[in-house]
Order: C-alpha cells, then structure tokens, then sequence
C-alpha cells in the first residue's frame, strides 16, 4: 500500500483512518494523494482485519479539492490517472465508509461523500462544488447520484451556480448524515465508525452492496463519461481563464466566451 505524510493511515480497532493531512495548501489532493487513497481503499478490501474506513482531515478543512496548480502542470489524461483511480476505488469499495468532515469540503471533498455511508460534519463545515465556476464539469458520479438523492432542481442549483453551502444545507439535501458541533466531529465519527466495525461485516457488506446494485453499472458508466468530459474541459479556453485567475488570485472573466 502506498503512504505520503500528506494521507495519513492507520489501523485499529478494525478501522482504517485515511487522514488528508496538507495544511499549508487546505487539504489540497494532488496525484499522490489520490494514489495513496486509492490503494488504501483497494487494501481495505483485501484486508480481513479492516471492518469500516473512515476518511476524515483536519479540525479546520476536510479537502480542498484538487489540486488546481495540477490542473494546469499535470492533469489527468485517463483511466489511469490517480484521481480516477480513486474515484473507482471509492465508488466500488465494499466495505462500509464514513466521512469526517470539518472546514471547507470544496469539489471532490464534497463529490466523495455522496459514495460514504456515514457522513458527520461541524456546524461551521462549509460545501461547495464550483466545477462549472472553473468551466469545468461535475465529476465522481455526482451527475447521477446528486438528482437521485434530492430531485433535479436542487442538484442542478448546487452544481450549476457552485455556490457555497452550509452543512445544514448539506444534511437537509442528504449530503451529511448529522450535523453535530465542530470539536464533536472526529469523535462523533469513530464512535459511529466502531458501531459498525462491531455489527456482523458480512451482513453490512451485503447490505451497502444492494443498496447501490440497483444503480451499481450506471454509476460507474457515469464516472467514465464525466471524467473524459472533465479532462476535455480542462483544455478549453474557460478553465483556462478560471484557474489562471485562481493563481492570480483575481475574480475570472468569462464574457468572452460564448
Ligand atoms: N489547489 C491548490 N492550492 C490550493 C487549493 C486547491 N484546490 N485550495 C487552496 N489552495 C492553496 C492556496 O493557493 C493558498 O496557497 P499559498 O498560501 O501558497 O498562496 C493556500 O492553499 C491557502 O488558500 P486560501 O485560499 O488563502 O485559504 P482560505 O482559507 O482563504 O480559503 C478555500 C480556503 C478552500 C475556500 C479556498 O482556498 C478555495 O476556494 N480553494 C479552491 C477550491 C477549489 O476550487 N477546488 C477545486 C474544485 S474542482
């Protein structure tokens, strides 16, 4: 299994902790962080000794998103790609997962919660899925799993102005499970995440596998084709603009565009 300082993993009492752990760029996941989480993921469900994976960051941000400067260096140009290979490894895990979540959930810190079972958030957490701010498009499956759990008009208010959300927002919408108080969360999460670990892990793999059988084969179609759209789009003169300006730390201009 490969580790980085920036994912943090470790094992006990039947749970495996995956600790996003860049501060100085708010949880920012670049390549190896995707990789590291992907083969923790991959491991867990080899590994008998693991019973529930809980993902969780700091006390002030759970993930940034992507990493934007990697946008512009290094981006994803196929299934192979680490964030691809997370977003597979996330959407088929077998084993339970909760979410942990504190600060800013930006992007896929807010797309990889909708393929956790349990998802526990501060009362200050702040959502926010901005892919088409950057002219970008949704990806990690939100295109389908988003309009299941909170009908078309909501999901399409959320991804097509990308504004920020509260996680009260986030729990009224089905996003987050409980919203307790910020300094609860990491306690509130492994109590939860023992909770499971001690239930029969045959029967609750069974039960998290016909909970998504019924959309199991389009989900993963949908990964697919919004990922090769997501890295078409990463070329095209809009997202260009968009993280320049983020670099720049400016507001980006689209009226040039049609
Ligand atoms: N990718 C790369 N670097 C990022 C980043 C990201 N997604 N998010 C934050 N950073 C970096 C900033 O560039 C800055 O780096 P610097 O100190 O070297 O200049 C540092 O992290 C702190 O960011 P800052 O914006 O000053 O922190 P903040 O607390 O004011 O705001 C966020 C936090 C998360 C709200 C804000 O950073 C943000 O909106 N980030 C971009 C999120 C995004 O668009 N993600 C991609 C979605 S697809």
């Amino acid at each position: 299994m490969s580790s980085t300082d920036q994912i943090q993993s470790e094992l006990s009492e039947g749970i495996l902790t995956l600790g996003i752990n860049r501060p100085d760029k708010r949880n920012a996941l670049n390549m190896a962080m995707y990789q590291a989480l992907a083969d923790g993921l991959r491991h867990a469900d080899g590994d008998d000794a693991v019973r529930v994976i809980l993902i969780c960051g700091s006390e002030e941000c759970f993930t940034s998103g992507n990493d934007l400067a990697d946008f512009l260096s290094a981006p994803p140009t196929g299934p192979q790609s680490p964030v691809m290979q997370f977003l597979m490894a996330i959407s088929e895990a077998r084993k339970p997962i909760v979410a942990a979540v504190n600060g800013a959930a930006v992007g896929v810190g807010v797309t990889m919660l909708l393929h956790c079972e349990l998802v526990y958030a501060g009362a200050g957490a702040v959502f926010q899925m901005p892919f088409v701010n950057l002219g970008l498009c949704p990806e990690a499956g939100s295109t389908l799993l988003l309009p299941g759990i909170m009908g078309h008009q909501r999901a399409a208010e959320l991804l097509l102005l990308g504004e920020e959300f509260s996680a009260e927002k986030a729990c009224a919408v089905g996003i987050v499970t409980e919203v307790c108080p910020d300094r609860d969360v990491p306690a509130t999460a492994r109590r939860k995440a023992l909770q499971l670990a001690a239930q029969p892990a045959a029967a609750v793999r069974l039960a998290k596998h016909l909970l998504k059988r019924g959309h199991a084969a389009r989900l993963q179609e949908t990964i697919v084709e919004e990922g090769a759209q997501f890295m078409a789009r990463l070329k095209s003169p809009e997202a260009g603009e968009a993280l320049q300006a983020f670099m720049q730390r400016r507001k980006p201009d689209f009226a040039q565009f049609t």
